[in-house]
């Protein structure tokens, strides 16, 4: 099966394009490698250096069997300051891969996100709850699932996802950013610790990808483990592997961080398309492994 992904280059990319590469499917990444790096990219991949919202880049790659659609911006606070560049690459990026799905007949999984759209979740998010994204960031990536009407496609609404590769000088990915600073200088937690999180293994993310891909499933799904784990818990299950970090220090909260995000993948597991496999804990232990 020849496979694109976009974003290919970046943290989840890929990871999805190494396990395609290993199962033995042709891979083409588009990537502009704006915050990917070429590193990342198997060597069993092609990559193609362009822009995902630039439908010339698409006429350049031949048919393709499906499409995993990752490339985006992703910084909540920047898609506020840079709104038409967002808007550019998430909507029209999301409309371009869509096209080309149709126009190839392939097979369509995108990537949304579930901690941008669902807000406040005091209960974790079902996919059937309101959407109620605040930055653009997440009203683009939900209004980009729209896009796909009349695609063979489905969205993966994602939680907060960890593992190897993610960059911690970008905005989020707190394990990759305490990974980094653990034995070098103190984490710094803002708010009082207790601000929740549903974080999932990005083993488990490329697992829906590949369930996405070789599936018949529309619409929405949240992959997310459907555990909520505070800043302090993190910090606690990661002592337990890494022993004590340099040091701790506490910082006022952000103005606008959601108290408590989570998702639920009941639907996902009902619908027999993918349940997570890794807890918290374990999850750690598998990217301190692979460090
Ligand atoms: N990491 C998370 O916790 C998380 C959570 C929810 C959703 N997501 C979504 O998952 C996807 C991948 O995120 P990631 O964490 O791997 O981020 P990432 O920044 O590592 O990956 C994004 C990739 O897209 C590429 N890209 C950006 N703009 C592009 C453009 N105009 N044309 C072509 N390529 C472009 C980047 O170079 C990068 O390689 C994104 O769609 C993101 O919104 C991620």
């Amino acid at each position: 099966m020849r496979v694109l992904v976009t974003g290919g280059a970046g943290f989840i990319g890929s990871h999805v394009v190494d396990a395609l590469v290993a199962r033995g499917d042709s891979v083409v990444v588009l990537d502009d490698l704006s915050t990917g790096s070429r590193d990342n990219v198997n060597r069993g991949a092609e990559l193609l250096v362009a822009d995902v919202a630039d439908i010339r880049a698409y006429g350049r790659m031949g048919r393709v069997d499906a499409i995993a659609h990752f490339a985006s911006k992703t910084k909540v606070v920047e898609s506020i300051e840079k709104l038409e560049v967002y808007r550019r690459i998430i909507i029209g990026g999301t409309a371009q891969a869509a096209d080309f799905a149709r126009a190839c007949g392939a097979r369509l999984v995108n990537v949304s996100s579930g901690g941008a759209g669902y807000g406040e979740t005091p209960v974790c998010a079902k996919e059937s709850d309101p959407l109620v994204p605040e930055a653009p960031y997440g009203r683009f990536k939900i209004e980009a699932e729209a896009l796909l009407a009349g695609a063979n496609a489905m969205t993966l609404r994602l939680a907060n996802v960890y593992g190897p590769r993610q960059r911690g000088d970008l905005e989020g990915g707190v394990v990759s950013i305490f990974s980094e600073r653990w034995s070098r200088e103190p984490l710094t937690v803002f708010g009082d610790g207790t601000a929740e999180r549903d974080y999932v293994h990005v083993a488990d993310v490329v697992g829906a990808t590949l369930a996405g891909i070789g599936g018949v499933h529309t619409g929405a799904y949240n992959v997310g483990t459907g555990v909520a784990t505070s800043v302090n818990a993190l910090i606690a299950a990661m002592t337990d592997l890494l022993g004590p970090p340099v040091g701790v220090h506490r910082a006022p909260p952000r103005a606008g961080e959601l108290q408590r995000s989570c998702l639920d993948p009941g639907k996902a597991a009902r619908d027999g398309f993918w349940r997570p496999s890794l807890a918290l804990a374990e999850g750690l232990r598998k990217m301190s492994a692979a460090a």
